[in-house]
Order: structure tokens, then C-alpha cells, then sequence
């Protein structure tokens, strides 16, 4: 199956060498506005792929994955992807999509990223009565330099992604698995290591609170544990066989 990757930073860079690996995937286009970005990419890699523009790329490809940005995201979906598997990392690109339009003839593909149990938000969704994410960042990694713990945003998914674009694709994940608006809190922490996610989910379900500690990647803004669900994601394509889907 022939692979596009738009975006060769940290986490495309990953995806790469995973699929350089795979019997599976042949990773066959990559774009990225950064040349450095390329430079790195190819030379890690065995099988050499052919750099060109988004549109050869997303024409000649079955596998369309986006780990760039979500102006990304809302360009892809300018073009003809019937047929096409799009697997999307800047998830908040989504939020405000007219999804009818986009799912015809093909399959959209996000994955968990840097939380966990979305399995089970999923198969409470229709009753969740109370949704909420706390996300706890090291203060430099959000580009600040409080000396204090201090909480630098509460509202909805709209505007959390609009304000951390590179921050909170989680929140935008939340809600497009859940169909809930989920009430966002972002913390800054000098103090933090981690990169943390809590979210709190109640209703006659019961209650759902699941944390997520996540080290970081190369890139101190995305977790590595973001990496791993997209190889993961790749994996439940090849295979046939999926527990806890
Ligand atoms: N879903 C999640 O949980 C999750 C977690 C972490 C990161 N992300 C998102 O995934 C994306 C990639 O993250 P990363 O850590 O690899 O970032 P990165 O900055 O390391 O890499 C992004 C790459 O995309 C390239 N790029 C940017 N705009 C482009 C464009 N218009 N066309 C082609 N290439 C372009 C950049 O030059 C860079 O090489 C980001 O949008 C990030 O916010 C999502």
C-alpha cells in the first residue's frame, strides 16, 4: 500500500522509519515545506521516497498521512479523496469540518494521540452528562516562563485549539470521539516533567477518570506516547485482528 507523508518533523520522521520497516506499507511520497525536514528524513531511511507536491502526492497515494499543521488538514480536504485512507495528526483541523462532505468513499483515520481510554469514551458517549480535560504542560514547552503553577486557559474546544494550535489536538480528538463538548483547563508548570492529560467523564455510566503521563518526543510539545498511537493506527490498518477497538 503506497503511503504519502505531508509533514517530515518529529512525529512524520517516526511514522517513516516504521513504515521503511513495514512488508506492508511502501512509503512512496513525502512534502514537506521545510527542506531540512526532507534532508533529515531521507537519509534514515533505506527505501528512498520521491519528494513532490501535495497534489502528485495525494493523486498517487491509497494512505494520505498529515503530521504538519492543521491548515494541513483543512487544505486536504480540497481535494479528491475518494478512495483514499487519511490518517490525521493535527486533529483541532477538524473541529468546525463539515464531516457529511468529507467521508464519502473513503476513511478518515485519528489517532488517540497523547491520551489513553478513548475506547471507552466512545462506548459511553451517548450518555456522557459531564465531560472534562486537564492538561498539564511544562511551562517552556507552552513557550512561557511562570515561576508558579498557574492555569493559562479554560473554555471550549473551539477556541483551545484556535489559541494552542500545537498544544491541544487532544481536546479536539476528545470531542470528535465522544461528540461532546468537553469543558478544557490548561496548566502551566515550571515544576512538571511530564506532559499530563486527565479527563473526568461522568453519567449513569458511572465515572470514568483517566490520566495520562506522558514523556516527551524530540519535540517538547508533542508526547511520544502520540507517536506510538499513530504507529498503532498504521498497525490496525495492516491487520485484521484489533482488541479493544
Ligand atoms: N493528535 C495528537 O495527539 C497530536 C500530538 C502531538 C502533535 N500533534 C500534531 O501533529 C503535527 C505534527 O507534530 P510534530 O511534533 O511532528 O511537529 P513538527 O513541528 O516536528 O513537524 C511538523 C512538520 O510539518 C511541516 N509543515 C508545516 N506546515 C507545512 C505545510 N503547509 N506543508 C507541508 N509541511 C508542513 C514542518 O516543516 C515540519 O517539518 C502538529 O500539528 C502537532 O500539533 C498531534
Amino acid at each position: 500500500m503506497k503511503i504519502g507523508l505531508i509533514g517530515c518533523g518529529n512525529i512524520g520522521k517516526e511514522l517513516a522509519l516504521y513504515i521503511d520497516s513495514s512488508e506492508f506499507f511502501e512509503l512512496a511520497f513525502i512534502n514537506d515545506v521545510n527542506e531540512n525536514s526532507i534532508d533529515e528524513l531521507i537519509s534514515s531511511l533505506k527505501n528512498k521516497p520521491m519528494i513532490t507536491d501535495i497534489d502528485h502526492l495525494i493523486k498517487n497515494s491509497d494512505v494520505i498521512i498529515e503530521s504538519a499543521s492543521q491548515e494541513v488538514v483543512k487544505k486536504l480536504f480540497d481535494y479528491d479523496l475518494k478512495n483514499k485512507k487519511i490518517l490525521i495528526m493535527s486533529s483541532g483541523g477538524l473541529i468546525n469540518l463539515d464531516y457529511k462532505n468529507i467521508l464519502k468513499n473513503n476513511e478518515l483515520f485519528i489517532p488517540t494521540g497523547a491520551i489513553s481510554g478513548l475506547d471507552s469514551l466512545k462506548a459511553v458517549s451517548n450518555l456522557i452528562e459531564s465531560l472534562e480535560l486537564i492538561t498539564t504542560k511544562p511551562s517552556k514547552s507552552l513557550g512561557l516562563e511562570n515561576k508558579e503553577k498557574q492555569i493559562i486557559f479554560e473554555g471550549n474546544v473551539e477556541e483551545a485549539v484556535k489559541q494552542f494550535p500545537q498544544n491541544i489536538n487532544v481536546a479536539a480528538t476528545l470531542k470528535l470521539a465522544t461528540n461532546f463538548d468537553p469543558k478544557i483547563t490548561i496548566i502551566s508548570d515550571p515544576e512538571i516533567k511530564t506532559n499530563k492529560h486527565e479527563i473526568i467523564a461522568k453519567g449513569i455510566f458511572g465515572k470514568l477518570h483517566l490520566i495520562t503521563e506522558n514523556k516527551p518526543s524530540k519535540n517538547p510539545k508533542t508526547s511520544y506516547l502520540a507517536i506510538l498511537s499513530a504507529i498503532q493506527c498504521l498497525k490496525n490498518i495492516e491487520n485484521n485482528f484489533r482488541v479493544g477497538c
